[in-house]
């Protein structure tokens, strides 16, 4: 990435991470859903929001659809403009998980190297990427937007999946998948999840 700002220093507070953590009962984190349009990213990441809340732990969701709205409305999805939506992202995300949340990225993160920039943006347990494991046909059969429709007939050019290419990751902590050809309910996806950080000592 380029620098432009120069003679800049980092300010310190006398209120830090630890100290949020301690508050908030709970450790803060990144949860990097990435997947297939169409595969249940926003729908693991209410979900999961949801449960969090539940149990009075503090998250906050970071959906690619949303954040185009406004943070990234300048990005379209070139390569060049994806991988900058990701580095924003993952920026803001890692705010957030110093601020102490649980933050849930939920975006098609369609790069392998852009993802695990924002890996390296925080301390390497501090990151959980979940890949939404589905294929294609099911996204496609599903369609919630029309958009793979559009795609397919050459009115959306650089589509995910059809035209632009998805890496799957090599490494991720969760993978969510079919089981004997059934998608798991949303409960049970932020189940796994929810199950994870509590192993790991998320929510304390
Ligand atoms: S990315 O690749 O991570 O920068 O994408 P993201 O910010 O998650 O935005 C994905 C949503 O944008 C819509 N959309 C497209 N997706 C993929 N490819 C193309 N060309 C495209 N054009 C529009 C689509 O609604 C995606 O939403 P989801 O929630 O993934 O279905």
């Amino acid at each position: 990435t380029i620098t432009n700002s120069t003679n800049i220093f980092w300010q310190e507070c006398q209120i830090g991470k630890p100290d949020r953590q301690k508050l908030l009962n709970q450790k803060g984190c990144v949860v990097w859903i990435t997947g297939l349009s169409g595969s249940g990213k926003s729908t693991l990441a209410c979900s999961l929001g949801r449960e969090l809340h539940t149990r009075g732990k503090l998250s906050y969701v970071l959906d690619g659809d949303n954040l185009r709205h406004g943070l990234n409305k300048d990005l379209g999805f070139k390569p060049e403009d994806r991988t900058e939506n990701i580095r924003r992202t993952g920026e803001v995300a890692k705010l957030f998980a110093d601020a102490g949340l649980i933050c849930v990225a939920s975006l098609i993160s369609p790069y392998r190297r852009d993802r695990d920039a924002c890996r390296a943006m925080l301390p390497d347990a501090n990151f959980i990427e979940v890949f939404m494991n589905m294929p294609l046909q099911l996204c496609e059969a599903r369609d919630p937007k029309g958009l793979y429709k559009l795609a397919r007939s050459g009115k959306i050019k650089g589509f995910t999946g059809i035209d632009d290419p998805y890496e799957p990751p090599l490494n991720c902590e969760i993978e969510i998948k079919q089981e004997n050809g059934v998608c798991p309910t949303p409960t049970a996806m932020a189940g796994q999840v929810v199950s994870y950080l509590e192993n790991k000592g998320f929510l304390r």
